[in-house]
């Protein structure tokens, strides 16, 4: 069995009387410790893919199954229970908290873990140690995108969904972060799923999905996986 199992998934918002489809019958499967890049043009589903294996939105039908489960049936509480513990999430609109400073915001990340981490050291990886009393408000994107990093990294969760996650940063940093996501899965067998612009990043990857218009056009198996050192960038 593998670890996520996504089963025929439809999720369509409604505009007037017409149904757009952001995902048109979607099913993959996930092995755990394995690391997915998913790729596609603006609008083409990733976010909110991601946003539906995740439990964070609804299905319109179809399964999520984790470990045989399905999540799409899990009440509100149950699925929250389920995140709490399973989840870490790196937001393309980073999610911060407004009124904690950088070191406070990964200490959530932290304490919503369940192993002991360093945050110094995981502040240094993302080259933010010397922000740290900063507050949200006093950094640019790109930092904030990187704190958000860091409280994903905190938690150490078993499962790690990364959208856009380098989206916000220069080639140096988006590299360090990559190799920090690899880093994570090797030690931890974090499964990570990644989505990305950047056609780069796919060679990090265990399995590298393409999606169009909500549907999935290809699944690849990459053999030949490269340190994100060594990626070619934009
Ligand atoms: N909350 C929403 N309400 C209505 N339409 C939405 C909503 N979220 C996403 N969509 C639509 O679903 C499609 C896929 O969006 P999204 O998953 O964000 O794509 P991507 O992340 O690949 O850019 C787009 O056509 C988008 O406009
Ligand atoms: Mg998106």
């Amino acid at each position: 069995m593998s670890l996520i199992e996504i089963k025929n998934v439809v999720k369509y918002y409604k505009l007037g009387n017409e149904k757009n489809y952001a995902l048109d019958h979607i099913s993959l499967n996930v092995e755990e410790g394995e690391i997915i890049v998913i790729l596609g043009p603006s609008g083409s589903g990733k976010t909110t893919l991601l946003n539906c294996m995740s439990g964070l939105e609804k299905v319109t039908s179809g399964k999520i199954m984790y470990d045989g489960k399905d999540i799409c049936k899990y009440s509100d509480h149950k699925i929250t229970k389920f995140r709490k513990k399973n989840i870490g999430f790196i937001f393309q609109t980073y999610n911060l908290l407004e009124n904690l400073n950088v070191y406070e915001n990964v200490l959530v990340g932290a304490n919503l873990g369940n192993r002991k981490v360093d945050i110094d050291d995981i502040l240094e990886t993302v080259s933010l140690k010397r922000h740290k009393k900063k507050m949200m408000y006093q950094l640019s994107g790109g930092e904030q995108q990187r704190v958000s990093i860091a409280r994903a990294l905190a938690k150490n969760a078993k499962v790690m969904f990364c959208d856009e996650p380098t989206g916000a940063l220069d080639e140096k940093t988006g590299k360090k972060v990559l190799e920090a996501l690899v880093d994570a899965n090797e030690k931890y067998k974090t499964t990570m799923i990644i989505i990305t612009h950047n056609p780069g990043i796919q060679y990090i990857g265990d399995k590298i999905v393409r999606l169009n218009s909500g549907k999935i056009v290809s699944v690849e198996e990459n053999k030949n996986k490269i340190n994100p050192k060594d990626i070619p960038w934009g």
